[in-house]
């Protein structure tokens, strides 16, 4: 294993400096890491727009935060369902139209063992369409308010990009023939990964040195993930291991995120997590990324495939 760069303990929010005059802008923030990453950044001094799909959850979100940190926290909500391309057109437009400078757009909403082939408004499966189509519309359109702020883009992973098929399912994307809830959402974190490649690629070809886009992961965190859209079966066992030492806190969960959106100079050839045994806890830092998440033929075919699924072509 190489030597932790931060450390024996990794990386921790004590390495972020004072972030007022920077702003963030994070889905799916009304539990799990996404909120502990919210409340870090804001305790941080930084603005933060979070993008939820749910209004009152998101009042509650805003309620709880100023709870704890005090009422002149700026923080604000934008509503978007990432299950639905339109809400995220719109949410978009709102966003450029609101707020003058991204200094990261973290994606980490995501939904996750979806029990049976569920699809949506816009006809995709619907880990895939949520978690991959959803977030890479979202950093299209955002992409030129990121430039003009020499911005970052943050993908929140899954080791799960390591189980399933390794590779995409190009003449089935929907997975009509052999759906599995897990073999899904294995593809769609793989999906938003690999995409993390090659828009570094594509950036670096275009002499676009300005805008860095990082991978991350948050190991085995106790959230609301398997909760909100899992099976019976996968929640009761999911409930059992959050109790067991195996998985660790939200917050720390939250790491990873909070590291690639903030830490000056992080490689962006990394896959970022912790550290520990199987990558599920333990210091935050670089993890072991497996050769098919950068499988170079792939990857530019799925770009093509999510640009002309997405209707809408980056412009780099
Ligand atoms: N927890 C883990 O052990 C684990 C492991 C590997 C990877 N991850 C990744 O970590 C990230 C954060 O997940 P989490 O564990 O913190 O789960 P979580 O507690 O369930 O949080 C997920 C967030 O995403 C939001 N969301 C779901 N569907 C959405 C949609 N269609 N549009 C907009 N927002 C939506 C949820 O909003 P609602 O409140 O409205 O549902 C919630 O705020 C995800 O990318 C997940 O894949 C987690």
């Amino acid at each position: 294993m190489k030597t932790n760069q931060f450390g024996r303990n990794g990386w921790t929010p004590d390495r972020i400096e004072n972030l007022n005059d920077k702003t963030f802008i994070i889905t799916g923030t009304t539990s799990g890491t996404g909120f502990e990453a919210a409340k870090i950044l804001l305790s941080k001094g930084a603005k933060v727009v979070m993008l939820n799909r749910n209004s009152q959850k998101s009042k509650n979100t805003i309620a709880a935060l100023k709870q704890e940190l005090g009422n002149d926290i700026e923080v604000s909500n934008i509503r978007i369902d990432l299950a639905e391309q339109v809400s995220v057109r719109k949410a978009a437009l709102e966003v450029l139209k609101n707020v003058p400078q991204i200094d990261a757009l973290i994606c980490n909403a995501a939904i996750a063992q979806v029990p049976k082939q569920t699809f949506t408004v816009d006809g995709f499966e619907s880990q895939l369409g949520v978690n991959h189509y959803g977030n890479f519309l979202l950093q299209a359109l955002l992409y030129p308010r990121i430039e003009e702020s020499k911005g970052r883009i943050v993908t929140v992973g899954s080791m799960g990009y390591n189980l399933g098929i390794k590779n995409i399912q190009f003449d089935d994307m929907n997975w009509d023939r052999n759906y599995s809830p897990n073999g899904v959402y294995s593809q769609s974190k793989l999906a938003q990964i690999m995409c993390v490649y090659e828009l570094q690629d594509r950036l670096k070809k275009a002499g676009k040195t300005d805008v860095k886009v990082y991978a991350c992961h948050p190991g085995a965190s106790r959230t609301s993930l398997i909760k909100t859209s899992g099976s019976l079966m996968t929640r009761l066992v999911w409930q059992l291991m959050k109790l067991s030492p195996l998985v660790q806190s939200a917050e720390k969960g939250a790491y990873p995120q909070l590291m690639c959106a903030t830490e000056p100079d992080l490689d962006q050839s990394g896959f970022y997590g912790p550290t520990g045994r199987n990558y599920w806890t333990g210091p935050v830092g670089e993890c072991k990324l497996e050769p098919h998440a950068k499988d170079k033929v792939v990857a530019t075919k799925l770009w093509e495939v999510s640009e002309k699924a997405t209707n809408y072509k980056w412009n780099i």
